[in-house]
This record gives C-alpha cells, sequence and structure tokens, in this order.
C-alpha cells in the first residue's frame, strides 16, 4: 500500500532528530523540526549544526537554504510525527517517560486523521503503548490503537528504535537496517512509509514491544561484553599482567572475539539502556545489573590507579587526556573520563591539567573546580608527572613516545599498547 509522506514533524532536534530532520528534508520531504531548548531552534534555523557530526552541517545547511526543513518551539500540522527526545533514567534508575509524556501533550493538538506517531526515542517495553493511551485521551475524537477501537485507525503509532553510530550518523541512517515495530500490522505499515523516504537498508516489521526490547537488548549486549573485557582489566591489575596482551592472544583463538576495556562506559545509550530492562525485570537481570555495576565501577578503579602513583610525587600534576565519553567524537554525556577527572579533583592535592582536542573548554561538571585546567594535549603531558589516557582519540597516537616515556602513564584505553 502506498501512504504518501510529504510533511513530516520530527519532536526533538538532538543528536538523533536533527540529522533524521535533515535527511527527509534532503529528499524533498517538507520538515518541522520542533525543539523546547530556544537556542537549539535557532542554530538550526541559521543552518547550523550546535555538535559535531560528519557531513551533517552540509545536510542541514542544504536543508534550511532550500527551505525544506525549519525549526520552531511548538508542532504543527504534519503527515507524520517522529519523537526523539531524550529518555533518561531517574536517580533509583527507573525510566524517566515525562520529555515523551510533553512531546505528546505537544503534539496531541495537531494530530488529524491520517497521522503516523513514530517514538524514536529509546524506550522501556510499553512505552509505545503509553504513548498512545495518552494520545487516545488528549484525543477522544480520534481512534488510536492498540484495539480498544476497531480498525480502521485514525492515527497509527508505532516504535521505530535507532541504532547509529555517532560519527557516522548520517551514512548509518540511511544504510543501517531498521525494525519498526506497530501497535497493530497496519500501524507499522503507516511508519514503514515514511522510512522508505531515505532507507536504504532492510526493515523488519514487527510488533512494538518486540521492538523496544530489541534496542535494549542490542545496547545490553554491548553492555556485558565490555563489562566482561573490563573485569579482565582488573583480574590482570592484579596478577601483574597486560590485559591488551591477553586479549589479543585469547582473540587468536577462532571463536572468541573479547572487546577492548576502558575507563568505563559512557553515552546516552550503552550506559543507560540496560537499566530500562532490569527496571522491567529486577528479578531476572541478575547478568545485566552486574555488566553495569562491573562498567560502573571502573572509572573509580582507574582513579585508584592514577592516585596510587600520584603518592610518590610531593604535588603531582596528572594529565587527563580525553573526556568525551568516546574516541573522535565531542558528545561527553555520561563519560566515565569526567568522572575520573572530577573524582581526582575532588580528592584535593592533585593538579589536574584536561586535554581534549575535540573540545574548547572544560565541561560544566569541571569548569568550578579550581584545580582543573584546559590545555592543549602537549602541553598537558609536558607539565605532567602522570599522563592518565582515557579516551583513545586519533590525535594522540601523534604524542611522541619519548614525552610519554618521561612520565607515568596510566592507560586506560589501549591506546600505547597498540601504539607499541
Ligand atoms: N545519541 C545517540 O547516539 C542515540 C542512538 C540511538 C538512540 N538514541 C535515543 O534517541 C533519543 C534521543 O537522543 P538524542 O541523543 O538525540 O538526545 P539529545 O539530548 O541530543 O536531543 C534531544 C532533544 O530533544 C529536545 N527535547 C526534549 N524534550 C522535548 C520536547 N518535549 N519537545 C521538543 N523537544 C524536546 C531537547 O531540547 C534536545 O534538543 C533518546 O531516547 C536516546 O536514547 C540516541
Amino acid at each position: 500500500m502506498d501512504y504518501p509522506i510529504k510533511t513530516v514533524c520530527v519532536v526533538g532536534l538532538g543528536y538523533i532528530g536533527l540529522p533524521t530532520a535533515a535527511t527527509l528534508a534532503s529528499r524533498g520531504i517538507e520538515v518541522l523540526g520542533v525543539d523546547i531548548n530556544p537556542r537549539v531552534v535557532e542554530a538550526v534555523n541559521a543552518g547550523q549544526t550546535y555538535f559535531s557530526e560528519p557531513d551533517l552541517d552540509m545536510l542541514l545547511r542544504a536543508a534550511t537554504t532550500l527551505r525544506k526543513l525549519r525549526a520552531t518551539a511548538q508542532p504543527e500540522p504534519a503527515d507524520a510525527f517522529v519523537i526523539a527526545v531524550p529518555t533518561p533514567f531517574r536517580e533509583d534508575r527507573s525510566p524517566n517517560l515525562d520529555f515523551i509524556d510533553l512531546a505528546a501533550d505537544a503534539i496531541a493538538p495537531v494530530l488529524v486523521s491520517g497521522n503516523v506517531v513514530i517514538l524514536e526515542s529509546t524506550s522501556p517495553v510499553g512505552t509505545t503503548e503509553r504513548l498512545a493511551d495518552r494520545l487516545a485521551r488528549l484525543r477522544p475524537d480520534l481512534r488510536f490503537p492498540p484495539t480498544r477501537h476497531a480498525e480502521p485507525l485514525d492515527v497509527h503509532v508505532a516504535h521505530c528504535p535507532e541504532r547509529v553510530l555517532p560519527g557516522r550518523m548520517v551514512r548509518e541512517l540511511i544504510e543501517n537496517d531498521r525494525i519498526i515495530g506497530g501497535l497493530t500490522e497496519a500501524c507499522a505499515e503507516h511508519a514503514e512509509a515514511v522510512y522508505r523516504v531515505f532507507l536504504q537498508g532492510k526493515v523488519f516489521r514487527t510488533d512494538a514491544a518486540t521492538a523496544e526490547l530489541v534496542k535494549l537488548v542490542e545496547n545490553a549486549s554491548r553492555d556485558v561484553n565490555i563489562a566482561f573485557a573490563n573485569e579482565l582489566s582488573l583480574i590482570c591489575d592484579q596478577l601483574g599482567l597486560n590485559v591488551w596482551h591477553v586479549i589479543e592472544l585469547a582473540n587468536r583463538h577462532p571463536r572468541v572475539s573479547i572487546l577492548q576495556p576502558g575507563p568505563g562506559v559512557g553515552g546516552h545509550c550503552i550506559a543507560v539502556d540496560p537499566w530500562f530492562i532490569v527496571s522491567s525485570a529486577p528479578e531476572r537481570t541478575r547478568l545485566i545489573r552486574t555488566a553495569r555495576e562491573v562498567n560502573d565501577g571502573k572509572p573509580k578503579f582507574v582513579v585508584s590507579q592514577i592516585r596510587e602513583r600520584a603518592e610518590r610525587f610531593k604535588r603531582p600534576v596528572v594529565a587527563c587526556l580525553g573526556l568525551t565519553y568516546k574516541p573522535d567524537v565531542d558528545d561527553t554525556r555520561e563519560s566515565p573520563a569526567i568522572a575520573i577527572a572530577s573524582q581526582l579533583a575532588c580528592a584535593g592535592q592533585d593538579r589536574i591539567l584536561v586535554a581534549d582536542p575535540n573540545l574548547t573548554g572544560l565541561p560544566e561538571e569541571l569548569a568550578a573546580m579550581p584545580n582543573v585546567s584546559f590545555c592543549e594535549t602537549l602541553e598537558a603531558v609536558r607539565q605532567a608527572d602522570i599522563v592518565a589516557l582515557l579516551v583513545a582519540h586519533s590525535p594522540f597516537r601523534k604524542i611522541p613516545r619519548e614525552e610519554l616515556m618521561r612520565r607515568v602513564v596510566i592507560d586506560a584505553t589501549g591506546l600505547t599498547h597498540q601504539h607499541a
């Protein structure tokens, strides 16, 4: 069946929503981007990205110049609505769905019969149904899924999780396969029409709850596997062995593929999403919960390694290299490197020099700390007694080896091992 899509309203113009909006616009769709942050709205209307992502700048500039994309604070009528707002967790690690609720409240007044609403935000199982229920309560004049009303529906609702990799988003948005989970089969079909506008990857249709869990499982799987590598790093430290070498040799086995350890796990997804599974089935998620705890414990371990070495110096200067949550991006959300730098700074006596070629200054969490300053990489290394490699940014590979050899190096990334 053909469901023509001419206008799309994308709610939430962040790392996911903005590339999606610009991509849809690049295919001739009239796109309205909605964001509650006025600075985001202003930047998008000026054709400027406010985070770095290869090729997004060009795509956005073209979309705004051709007037295919404009941004505003309030939704307007459209054929399709794509919701890409944050889904963080609360202090007790239960999911916080407030942003989705607010997005639903904002789009409800402008919905009309024939619309499709797609939830792209990573969500606990049952959230798409909860979204449809909320919309149905706000708009009793329209028929929503799932089964309360016999088909045909006025508004179709589906979940289509996003699995793009920051740094490759523009490409992966088009090329990755998509899972589309409808609250009914017709909902999945209607949602697919939106992705058909730009998608080259395959579409796999399923129900909404399965699609929700698939996304969470993808990230929990990464988390559990990283936790195994991180646990190995603790074991090797105790046994005085080189974890990178151990993993390298173990991976020579044809059916073993161990991931690399690191300073912890950060970012908006892997460090968050497994908790959504834990909150849905607390009694049955021992492994997933433990993996989270292992990964969350890693920054503290790196801090203890640094502090142990710092004891040798009277007034130690520590260079923390890298602050983002992973290499070669400027995203610092849930970054273990920031946790490490701030724990070191809170401990008081150290002078902390922070360098990150992808950032222009200290993030909020560190800016107010008197013993932390931001500087250029080589300058930080040259002033330091201890160099802590916290993110394997490509430019760090160019640090002259002799500069590192003169200092105590704590390498949480394996960069010096690959470099050797
Ligand atoms: N960033 C990733 O790599 C990634 C990958 C896969 C899935 N996800 C998921 O996608 C969703 C969005 O993530 P993101 O990284 O784009 O978040 P983000 O924080 O970069 O952007 C979200 C945007 O939504 C806006 N917003 C919040 N509430 C709003 C509302 N009610 N109406 C309009 N705008 C609103 C914010 O101002 C912000 O600009 C999350 O559920 C996340 O887990 C993210």
